[in-house]
């Protein structure tokens, strides 16, 4: 899979992307994601992106020309199968999404800023707009960054345990259950003891039980799906 982030912040996506699980996947070449900066676009002496909205009103635009130019650049060499605009008034976010995007090759993430982008790149140019969640980031790159993650760790081979990332919380609509590792007791705390029986069918039993029990209490709304 290859990730394509447009962004005019680099170096704030760089962090996040270049360390253990996801470092990995980058380093096997399991998954390819490339930043561009959307200034390198700009005709602008000043490398400027943003302008005034027509109409007035706060708040500074990006402007479409350096985005279309690089976008177009970017198809002029490989087929794309989602152009993604992260915005707070897209679609929400959540692992269903995670899991179909993972199935594409190439996707291209537009992080916003300013008050957002000409409306014509949404029109004309994204074909998928996406919100990680009811509230306002300063830019995309945080959103691109939770959404490379998210993508990038349920791609074959990267995470170790096969299964992991199918037991995650979600994948089943439930959360997951509570994990406990050594020493058996600790301050007088104890671990639950089925899970030091041994009997695997009594502990997936009592997994699925503490799932259903979490999710009922915390995420109704899950179980109504
Ligand atoms: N940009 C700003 N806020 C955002 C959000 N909640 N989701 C995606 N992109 C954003």
């Amino acid at each position: 899979m290859r990730i394509d982030i447009l962004t005019i912040l680099p170096e704030l996506l760089k962090g996040p992307l270049d360390h253990s699980i996801i470092k990995r996947a980058r380093d096997k070449g399991l998954v390819e994601v490339v930043m561009h900066n959307i200034r390198n676009y700009s005709k602008n002496k000043h490398r400027q992106v943003d302008d005034y909205a027509f109409g007035g009103g706060a708040g500074m635009v990006m402007c479409i020309e350096p985005v279309d130019l690089l976008i177009g650049n970017l198809k002029s060499e490989r087929h794309y199968d989602q152009i993604i605009y992260l915005t707070p008034d897209g679609e929400k976010y959540n692992q269903k999404f995670a899991n179909y995007l993972s199935t594409l090759d190439n996707i291209i993430i537009l992080c916003g800023h300013y008050k957002g982008v000409d409306q014509r790149i949404r029109d004309h140019l994204v074909t998928l707009e996406i919100s990680i969640g009811d509230y306002v980031l300063t830019g995309g790159e945080l959103a691109a960054s939770i959404i490379a993650d998210s993508v990038i760790r349920l791609l074959p081979g990267v995470i170790s345990d096969e299964t992991s990332a199918l037991t995650d919380s979600f994948q089943d609509n439930l959360l997951a259950p509570p994990v406990y590792s050594r020493p058996a007791e600790y301050k007088g705390w104890k671990v639950p003891e089925i899970l030091l029986s041994g009997n695997t069918a009594e502990i997936d039993k009592w997994r699925l039980e503490q799932a259903i029990e979490k999710t009922r209490k915390r995420r109704p709304d899950l179980l109504e799906g």
